[in-house]
């Protein structure tokens, strides 16, 4: 039976139910009610004819008694009157009587014989009567006769009739409303959204939906639209990784995917378990008002190389916990499993007091470490409370490390960054048979900068606790190795780029680090997808410039950011052809905003972009537009898309994966990349048009350039480039470390452990 049918069959029996159970309470209530006011009316008729009746019985007056009782038969709805005396002989009767009641009715004997008022009712040659029987006394109590009055009573049950006809009415009427209002919402709200569902659904299935097409209207089933999203995303991540390996096959490529990178890593890992730790965690919860925690995924290129693997091994990611609803979605041992839609591996979060974070965090690793690290002309800052928060908070999370790595033989371990460099060492003391390595993301300066820091032996120390250390370009490699040749009693083997102290080996190389390589739309879409871009932020920007610019940063003082507003306004000042002509959308997400340096930037930024939109506006038209806030992937992309330049002018990055991403994008082959001959992306991406990013002159010429570069040149400029980026993805990054680390061979004392180990776990297995 169809669900509205069906409905409306329940809804109807069940109003019929409860209607008529209220109308049979109804009706013996109404019933009651109304025989009792006919008894009362009888009564109080009987009372009057009493009082009346009586004395002129007494005095043998009969025809007062007649008089009398012709004077009450008129009264409402009365059927008649009749008086007898003892004998049962009629006094006076009324005309209407006189065939039923010549001989005294049964019931007013009884009422004399027993002295007392009876009321009851009777049918009557088809007639519903109410008798009522007095008896009748002298002054001295002895009976004289009675009285019998007689009420029609056939109006009770044609009133009652009335009233069940009423309510059987008022109970259709409510049938009908009711059904109508449960078929019309059934259309509105399940069968329409269904329908409209099922269709979307076929669509996906027959493969004639665009990828991340919205799922239709679902208002009703927020839990089952949820579910049938993440279901659709998966078939098509399935789907296209599908075809892309049938395509590679095809081409006999050795192109990296999530699906291969998983799967060989699987196979090097050879039972074991990788370990990544990094500061920043792949998921944080946040406090969403009643709605409960709310999940954000940080914007960020190592979540997606490394979750596929992950979630291959059943691995552990272990993380600051920084989310305010951290707390509340992990288990007594501060984990949870993750990813929230699909869960494969587990996340343990590490607590750190205010303290902590801020001496280890915002202190020593962003006040000490990365201004040391990058040479930007800002001082780094060595506060000894901040060390010693970094040595604690490197120790807490190698005890929760150690804690995830008890049962695991052999196990893997990826560090991330520079907020770790003591880790490698803590935790190869513990655990000699784990395959440690060091992955540091930002630039390693020269031995004359890196000397100036207080604490260079311990943190060489340390980061040699690993197998592996490695940087994005060789230079940084080369440089880390003469600040070890200079720091530490060690054997440098510049052949083969390893350290060897105290009998353990380090490997340094380089590995740089990419991006998602994205499947290129068909042809048809690709212009389509540009136009589009194009519209969307005319529309969201309110701006429609003939040349537009975009820059894509964390408001931070190694990316450059003042030095190409500056840029921009040379360029309008040496080519004045551009005013009204060319906007740059510079998006710039707040970041480390407690530290006073990174607080003071956004400022002075924004007050830079102010004072030059000022000197040259015009109408709606301004040459900078600053978006200061955190965008997400899907929301850069139409910048991406619709500029004609990208601008990356870090004075100091490791890699730089903005420069990727843009030419990754540009799946239309055109527009310039202006980029920082001291990011590490510079020495991939060698088709963008270098600059010094100190020379404003230089950038400026660079800009225009870009903008007058011919279509041609363009193109291939960025064929190029993506099929560097295609060949050099992020999978191909993560397979590379992992691949090395994994063939690590470890010392004499690892190798003992690791057969420790195995035998420990042979014997708990047995
Ligand atoms: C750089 C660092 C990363 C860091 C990122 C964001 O790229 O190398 O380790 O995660 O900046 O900075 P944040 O301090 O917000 O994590």
């Amino acid at each position: 039976m169809r669900l509205s049918l069906r409905l409306v069959v329940s809804l109807v029996l069940g109003i019929t139910l409860v209607s008529t159970l209220f109308t049979y309470y109804e009706y013996r209530e109404e019933k009651g009610r109304r025989e009792a006011e006919l008894e009362k009316r009888a009564a109080d008729i009987g009372e009057s004819l009493q009082q009346a009746v009586q004395p002129a019985l007494a005095n043998g007056q009969r025809r007062v008694i007649t008089r009398i009782v012709e004077k009450f038969s008129n009264r409402e709805s009365l059927a008649g009157l009749a008086v007898y005396d003892t004998q049962g002989v009629p006094l006076a009767i009324t005309p209407q009587l006189q065939d039923r009641f010549v001989a005294e009715p049964e019931i007013l004997k009884t009422a004399v014989a027993n002295s007392k008022v009876i009321g009851q009712f009777a049918q009557m040659q088809d007639v519903t009567l109410h008798l009522y029987a007095l008896p009748l006394h002298d002054e001295d109590g002895r009976p004289l006769g009675g009285i019998v009055i007689v009420h029609d009573a056939t109006f009770i049950e044609s009133e009652l009739k009335d009233m069940l006809r009423n309510t059987f009415l008022h109970a259709l009427v409510q049938m009908l409303t009711v059904s109508l209002i449960t078929l019309i919402i059934v259309r509105l709200s399940i069968q329409g959204p269904v329908t409209r569902a099922a269709q979307w659904m076929k669509a996906l299935r027959t493969g004639r939906l665009t990828p991340h097409a919205a799922i239709p209207d679902f208002d009703l089933f927020p839990p089952l639209a949820y579910e049938v999203e993440n279901f659709a995303n998966s078939l098509q991540a399935a789907r296209a990784s599908a075809s892309a390996e049938a395509r590679l096959r095809l081409m006999a490529e050795s192109s990296w995917t999530a699906e291969r990178l998983a799967v060989f890593v699987k196979e090097k890992l050879q039972g074991s378990r990788l370990f990544v730790i990094s500061n920043r965690e792949p998921y944080i919860h946040q406090k969403n008002g009643d709605k409960g925690p709310k999940v954000v995924v940080p914007a960020s290129g190592l979540v997606t190389a490394l979750e596929p693997i992950l979630c291959a091994c059943d691995g552990t990611w272990i993380a600051h916990g920084s989310g305010d609803a951290d707390r509340s979605v992990v288990d007594s041992h501060s984990r949870l499993r993750v990813p929230p839609t699909e869960p494969k591996y587990t996340l343990r979060r590490v607590w750190l007091t205010k303290e902590e974070e801020d001496g280890y965090y915002y202190g020593f690793a962003n006040e000490g470490l990365w201004p040391l690290c990058h040479i930007a002309h800002t001082r780094p800052l060595f506060r000894i409370q901040d060390w010693e928060h970094y040595r604690s908070a490197n120790q807490k999370f190698a005890d929760a490390l150690i804690d995830e790595m008890s049962f695991t033989v052999s196990p893997v371990v990826l560090l991330q960054d520079y907020h770790f460099a003591l880790l490698p060492r803590m935790i190869k003391r513990a655990r000699p048979d784990a395959k440690v390595a060091i992955f540091w993301h930002i630039p390693w300066p020269n031995p004359e900068a890196f000397s100036i820091c207080p604490w260079q032996t311990e943190l060489l120390d340390g980061m040699l606790g690993a197998d592996l250390i490695g940087f994005h370009i060789q230079s940084h490699c080369n440089n880390f190795l003469e600040s070890v040749d200079r720091t530490l009693e060690s054997r440098i083997e510049w052949d083969h780029f390893t350290v060897k102290r105290e009998n353990h080996i380090t490997a340094v190389h380089p590995y740089p680090i990419s991006v998602v390589f994205p499947e290129v739309p068909p042809s048809s879409l690709v212009e389509k997808n540009v136009t589009m871009a194009k519209a969307a932020l005319r529309k969201q920007l309110g701006i429609d410039p003939l040349f537009l610019g975009v820059g894509v940063d964390r408001v931070d003082y190694t990316k450059g950011i003042l030095e190409r507003f500056l840029a921009v306004e040379k360029l309008l000042e040496s080519q004045p052809a551009y005013i009204g002509q060319f906007t740059f959308v510079q998006i710039g997400s707040p970041s480390r905003t407690q530290i006073k340096r990174y607080h003071d930037l956004l400022e002075e930024t924004s007050l830079e972009a102010e004072r030059i939109n000022k000197r040259f506006q015009a109408g709606s038209w301004r040459p900078i537009v600053f978006l200061k806030h955190q965008h997400s992937h899907q929301e850069i992309q139409p910048f991406y898309k619709a500029a004609d330049l990208c601008m990356v002018t870090s004075l100091h990055d490791g890699m730089n994966l903005v420069a990727k991403e843009f030419v990754a994008a540009r799946d239309d082959e055109h527009g310039v990349l202006v980029l920082s001959q001291f990011t590490g992306a510079s020495r991939e991406l060698q088709d963008a048009v270098i600059v010094n990013p100190y020379d404003i002159g230089q950038i400026a010429k660079s800009i225009h350039l870009a903008l007058t570069m011919d279509n041609a040149e363009q193109q291939a400029r960025m064929r190029r480039m993506r099929k560097t980026l295609k060949e050099q993805n992020v999978y191909r990054w993560a397979g590379n470390l992992i691949t090395d680390l994994c063939e690590v061979r470890l010392d004499a004392n690892g190798a003992i452990h690791a057969l420790e180990n195995k035998d420990q776990d042979f014997a708990q297995a047995s």
